[in-house]
């Protein structure tokens, strides 16, 4: 009370004591008026008044250097000020106060705290790294970094003081114009042992899993990398999680959205934009708790959602259609007799640790023992990944996830039958039968490595003297199966006319069986193909080390002479266009396939973009280049014109623009400039195509002259997206799902590309309830808009359209 009375008789006595921009300090009694900022020393970041866009005015930080002036943090987030009359003022005792400056109301509307006792000459610094600290001395009283906004800064310690109590932890704001505390946080929890949860009200939605040394056990793309070096911290006094970047030139950030996702970013200076460099939550099975308890969520299975070993769906009926949410039951009860033990679950995240005990000290067989001696334990794994400590659960095992790599092992309870260790009798018996089996197959092993040898040598011979020899690649440096060209000729019937597929831009496609009974397509690269033996290598090895679900496999090359060719599996189903195009196919497609088509696209598309080694972009995206297998599974194919870029790029500009018109971006068909965001758009496209069953290119109305992004946006904004359904979608139709799925469309086909969600954002906004923004209009939504509707510009090169078009890279 005190402090405030006296910062009103300072008003009037320091007013002469403004504080002009070229200083980065409030000394005591100084005051900072709406309009005037304080820079930090350094020039980073800037402190002062802004409006977001809502026509209030709050207090708040930002960056100074970069054109986009992004707000990290806002004092009075949740008390706004109506007019311009706001004055940060610095008490003599060290307390920030912002207040009206209205002469009748000189209220304080926010206040720093500080839990020490009033001293002289405190002081106000804004730091080089955006951190607003009241200094007396040296010591600190207040500081901003323990008051984490929405935006998780370089430096900050996200987490919780044990001593006060203290918890820092993000909230998101309420929307894009308003920084009130929105509906998500995200905070670490420490119950257990210590995890972070990020919340929507009190529902979790997602868990970073328990710190396993290295990293979280929910986030594997936490990595050593060449921005930021991050460190967790759990002692006696606090327990905390924080990074610092690496070269304070390179610019980075952590934001929780107001749509509760949370990202890093990372400041392009080039393109002079955030660029998404990780979201947190990478796919659907980092749904908190998708599987139920006992469940695990593995993203490379169809469902996802399966039960740990030894368990059983407690309701299988609800799984059947999708429901996983009831988890699993033991097949077995425990009942804590002699002979249980422990199933290993390999690679996986950890589950929920709330209800975890944890010694640092003990090594796993000391570990298995702690848990098995104790009858409510459930699982055991080490503390840390490397090997060491202990981390043991009570209760029901909740939100694992399997992971390709870089999981943790988990062992798992289970009674003494689902071991399936047993009798002596039994196991000596196995043991003689698996001693003889052993010896027949080395031995045939040893005969068929000799004929191989023999035949890959005879074969190396032959290939030698029919071409030359520098043109013979290496099958180790390939990693892809070489297919002879004999072979390759023998499944195609000598590439007869009848097994032809198509012709895509750069050669024949033909249908062929291998002899060993797989299918294959073969695309023949024209003999005048622009490039030489070693390229062709080097980009076919690009191509092969693609590896999802939903893209296309390359199963081999051939290589001989001039003949140059890939084989990929044969797709039966052929491409989607077929399908949503055609009167008569298109009532096999109902809306569950539709949706499943969709997400697979989605998917094949996330990992292109962000989790393949490579990060591609795929720049022709178009339903003819979308195979579909026996179970209507979405394959991505033709990456003829993909481009790989690197890991802190997201796009460039080319002065040669292929695509096919009715999918390309605007700012890539107009301006040559092409990002992840120009695939997202043709996504959004193919959305609203799937969803209609209509083309884009050649859609008419007789109302108006839009085009199909148009028609939908018209019907979207009239509130009749309904009517946009293809008639097969209406009679199969969860209403609800497909207006999510049109409005992602749209949003996807916004006009510009920092409006369009990333493909992280789009999965997750297919696969959830999350609120969805609302779509600004569209990019070329009316025909007309477009650079030569007709005819394609010299600039342009446009694809043919054919169903299976296979072919290569093209350099960078
Ligand atoms: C701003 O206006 C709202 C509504 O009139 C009022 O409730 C609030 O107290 C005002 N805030 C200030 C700081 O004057
Ligand atoms: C930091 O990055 C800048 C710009 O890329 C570079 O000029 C500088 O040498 C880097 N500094 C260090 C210490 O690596
Ligand atoms: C980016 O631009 C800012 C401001 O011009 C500069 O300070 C910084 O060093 C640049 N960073 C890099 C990585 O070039
Ligand atoms: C951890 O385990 C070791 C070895 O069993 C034991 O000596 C130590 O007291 C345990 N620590 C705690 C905190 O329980
Ligand atoms: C088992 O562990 C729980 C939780 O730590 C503990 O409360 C209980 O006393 C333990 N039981 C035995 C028999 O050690």
């Amino acid at each position: 009370m005190e402090a405030f009375s006296f910062v009103l008789c300072c008003c009037t006595l320091f007013s002469a004591l403004m504080i002009c921009s070229a200083t980065d300090t409030i000394p005591a009694g100084g005051l900072i008026s709406d309009g005037q900022t304080v820079a930090s020393s350094g020039g980073s970041f800037e402190l002062g008044f802004f409006d977001p866009g809502n026509s209030k005015r709050y207090l708040g930080i930002w960056y100074k250097k970069i054109a986009s002036g992004t707000v990290v943090w806002v004092a009075n987030r949740d008390a706004p000020l109506n007019d311009t009359s706001g004055l940060l003022q610095l008490s003599s005792s060290g307390m920030l106060v912002l207040s009206s400056g209205t002469k009748e109301s000189i209220l304080p509307i926010w206040s720093s705290t500080s839990s020490h006792d009033p001293t002289e000459n405190p002081v106000a610094r804004l730091l080089d790294t955006g951190n607003l600290v009241v200094f007396a001395g040296n010591s600190i009283l207040w500081q901003s970094f323990d008051y984490i906004g929405d935006n998780f800064l370089a430096g900050m310690k996200f987490g919780r003081n044990l001593v006060t109590g203290h918890d820092n932890y993000l909230t998101s704001w309420k929307s894009t114009t308003d920084p009130s505390s929105g509906d998500y946080t995200n905070k670490l929890d420490h119950s257990g042992y210590p995890q972070i949860f990020l919340r929507k009200g009190s529902v979790i939605q997602f868990r970073t899993g328990p710190w396993n040394g290295l990293r979280f056990s929910g986030m594997p793309s936490l990595k050593p990398n060449p921005i930021y070096t991050f460190e967790f911290v759990y002692n006696d006094q606090e327990i905390y999680y924080k990074y610092e970047l690496i070269n304070s030139s390179v610019i980075s950030r952590m934001v929780l959205s107001q749509l509760g996702i949370l990202q890093r970013f990372t400041w392009i200076n080039r393109s002079e934009e955030w660029s998404l460099y990780v979201t947190a939550q990478m796919d659907n099975c980092d749904r908190f708790s998708v599987c139920g308890a006992y469940g695990t969520c593995s993203i490379n299975n169809s469902p996802p959602c399966g039960c740990l070993r030894g368990f059983k769906p407690k309701f299988p009926s609800n799984w059947e259609y999708g429901d996983w949410s009831g988890g699993c039951v033991r097949k077995t009860e425990l009942s804590c007799k002699d002979g249980e033990g422990f199933i290993k679950a390999p690679s996986v995240k950890l589950p929920d640790t709330r209800n975890s005990v944890f010694n640092r000290t003990m090594d796993l067989k000391e570990c298995e023992k702690w848990c098995l001696k104790n009858c409510s334990c459930t699982a055991y794994s080490s503390l840390d990944i490397r090997g060491t400590g202990c981390l043991i659960w009570f209760d029901e095992l909740i939100d694992i996830r399997q992971y390709d790599q870089d999981g943790q092992d988990l062992y798992i309870r289970m009674a003494a039958s689902e071991l399936g260790g047993s009798s002596g009798e039994m196991t000596r018996r196995i043991k003689i039968i698996v001693v003889v089996v052993l010896s027949v197959a080395v031995v045939i092993g040893l005969i068929y490595a000799f004929f191989a040898w023999k035949n890959k040598w005879l074969k190396l011979k032959e290939q030698m003297t029919q071409s030359q020899r520098r043109d013979v690649p290496n099958e180790e440096d390939l990693e892809l199966p070489l297919i002879s060209f004999n072979d390759t000729a023998e499944a195609t019937s000598n590439f007869s006319i009848d097994n032809k597929l198509g012709e895509g831009g750069y050669g024949p496609v033909f249908r062929g069986k291998l002899r060993d009974g797989q299918e294959i397509a073969v695309k023949r690269l024209s003999k005048v193909s622009r490039q030489g033996a070693d390229q062709f290598k080097n980009e076919i090895s690009l191509i092969a080390k693609l590896q999802h679900r939903n893209l296309v496999k390359l199963l081999g090359c051939c290589i001989q002479g001039d003949e140059k060719m890939l084989i990929y599996e044969y797709m039966p189903n052929r491409s989607l266009d077929s399908f949503i195009f055609d009167k008569g196919q298109s009532y096999s497609l109902d809306w569950p396939k539709r949706c499943k088509i969709i997400n697979g696209i989605a998917r094949g598309l996330l990992y292109l973009h962000q989790d393949s080694r490579l990060r591609i972009i795929h720049r022709d995206l178009k339903a003819s280049n979308i195979l579909l297998d026996y179970e209507m599974n979405a394959k991505i194919s033709d990456f003829g014109m993909a481009r790989s870029f690197g890991g802190d790029e997201t796009g460039a500009s080319t002065g040669r623009v292929v695509g096919t018109y009715g999918y390309m971006s605007p700012e890539y068909a107009i301006d040559g400039i092409f990002s992840v965001k120009s695939d997202v758009f043709s996504f959004g496209v193919l959305v609203l195509e799937i969803i209609s069953g209509k083309r884009n290119r050649g859609f008419v109305h007789p109302d108006h002259k839009l085009n199909l992004l148009g028609h939908a946006w018209k019907l979207f904004t009239e509130g009749q997206a309904e009517s946009l359904m293809d008639t097969p979608v209406r009679d199969s139709c969860d209403l609800s799902e497909v207006l999510r799925f049109t409005q992602v469309g749209l949003l996807c086909v916004q006009q510009s590309p920092e409006d369009r969600p990333s493909m992280a954002s789009a999965v997750l906004m297919l696969s959830s309830e999350v609120a969805l923004p609302q779509p600004k209009e569209p990019g070329f939504f009316t025909d007309r808009q477009m650079v030569g509707t007709d005819s394609s510009s010299s600039k342009m090169d446009i694809c043919s359209t054919n169903e299976l078009t296979l072919t290569m890279f093209t350099p960078r």
